[in-house]
């Protein structure tokens, strides 16, 4: 029996979490600090290092107690490595280093990307995992469609060319005057929409597996903007009642703009994964946790199709632990002078060897 400790301080949750053998979660602690950035619409770096940094000694502590063990049963650290805010990574990174001095404990870097692989490793299934699967990973910081053909092989088939699915959601949201995060507060008032009432553009459209999120943006605020306000609304702010038209129904918006979302995610994932001969799809990422999406991929796909519970969709340690376990067992060990990676892609792993996929 092997257990891992993970920890995960990429964005704007504090993670730790046990987790057996790769599989199997003894403790998954998450300190989320949405209500500190709903005020700023977004995750405010500074105030997400400062809340790690108050939260991560209690939080790792929690993850030991609710495991029923102590850092004596723990056999390697695994943290997050990157892709991510450099000083909220700093935080995780920097007391797993502390971990593994004091304790003399392997230290294993995850990508967070292949952490969020791994929420599908801890997810119940019925038969056993045939590669090769598509995994559609879709959050707040990247949107990718990826071929994976063993533990740790990676191909990139498709990324998107500028926001990612989930900064979608949440900029359309802002525009909408609805809370962050934006994808649930969409999903929610879609549900009382048509979602046909609107025909907002599907990007690149039978152009391979990238995709393209910013005109989408645009086309919406154009649909809902009063068009003689002359003040188009600064980036990062809402539009205030009196710019928005006012024959405009909000639920039929979020609607049309889901269905959008939607349709281009399920349509390319599925061109990708029976062009490269996958067996199964998989979806991670916080946007995976879309109801539509679930609901439209499962009805659409002619293959298998596996997503996490809610709970491992969204930024979380087991799946660092997880991925890192993985790692772990293909010999794969790093310094205490490894350092952040804020943008590190997807990589291949093999021992002692990176390759960047794509
Ligand atoms: O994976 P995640 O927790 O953090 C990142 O690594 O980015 O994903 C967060 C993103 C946010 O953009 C949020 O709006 C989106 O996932 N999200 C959703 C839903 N729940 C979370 N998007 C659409 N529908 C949802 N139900
Ligand atoms: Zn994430």
């Amino acid at each position: 029996m092997t257990l891992i400790l993970g920890i995960e301080t990429s964005c704007d949750e504090t993670g730790a979490a046990v987790v057996e053998n790769g599989v199997r979660i003894l403790s998954n602690i998450v300190a989320s600090q949405i209500d500190l950035h709903a005020q700023y619409g977004g995750v405010f770096p500074e105030v997400a290092s400062r809340a790690h940094i108050e939260a991560i000694a209690p939080v790792v502590e929690q993850s030991l107690r609710d495991a029923g063990v102590t850092l004596d049963d723990i056999e390697a650290i695994a943290v997050t490595r990157g892709p991510g805010l450099a000083g909220s990574l700093l935080v995780g990174v920097n007391f797993a280093k502390g971990l593994v001095l004091a304790r003399g404990l392997p230290l294993v870097g995850v990508n967070h990307l292949e952490g969020h692989v791994y929420s599908l490793w801890l997810t119940e299934r019925e038969s056993p995992v045939q590669f090769p699967v598509v995994c559609l990973i879709v959050s707040g910081g990247h949107s990718e469609i990826v071929l994976i053909s063993e533990h740790g092989q990676y191909r990139q088939l498709g990324t998107t060319i500028d926001d990612a699915a989930g900064e979608a959601f949440d900029k359309v949201a802002r525009l909408l005057g609805l809370p962050y995060p934006g994808g649930p507060a969409i999903q929610r008032v879609a549900e009382g929409g048509d979602p046909t009432a609107y025909d907002f553009p599907r990007a690149l459209r039978g152009e391979g597996y990238d995709f393209s999120f910013s005109g989408l943006k645009t086309a919406v605020l154009r649909a809902v903007q009063e068009p003689y306000s002359g003040k188009r609304p600064p980036k990062s702010e809402s539009l205030t009642p009196d710019q928005l038209r006012p024959e405009v129904n909000v639920a039929d918006v979020a609607a049309s703009f889901q269905a959008a979302v939607v349709d281009i995610l399920v349509e390319k994932t599925i061109q990708a994964a029976t062009a490269h001969g996958a067996t199964e799809i998989w979806m991670a990422g916080g946007v995976s946790a879309n109801a539509a999406l679930r609901a439209t991929m499962r009805e659409r796909s002619p293959l298998p199709v596996y997503y996490p519970p809610l709970k491992l969709c969204v930024d979380n340690a087991a799946m660092i632990a997880s991925a890192g376990y993985f790692r772990y067992v293909q010999g794969f060990r790093d310094d205490l002078d490894m350092d952040v990676r804020p943008l590190w892609p997807l990589t291949t792993i093999a021992q002692g060897v990176e390759e960047t996929v794509r």
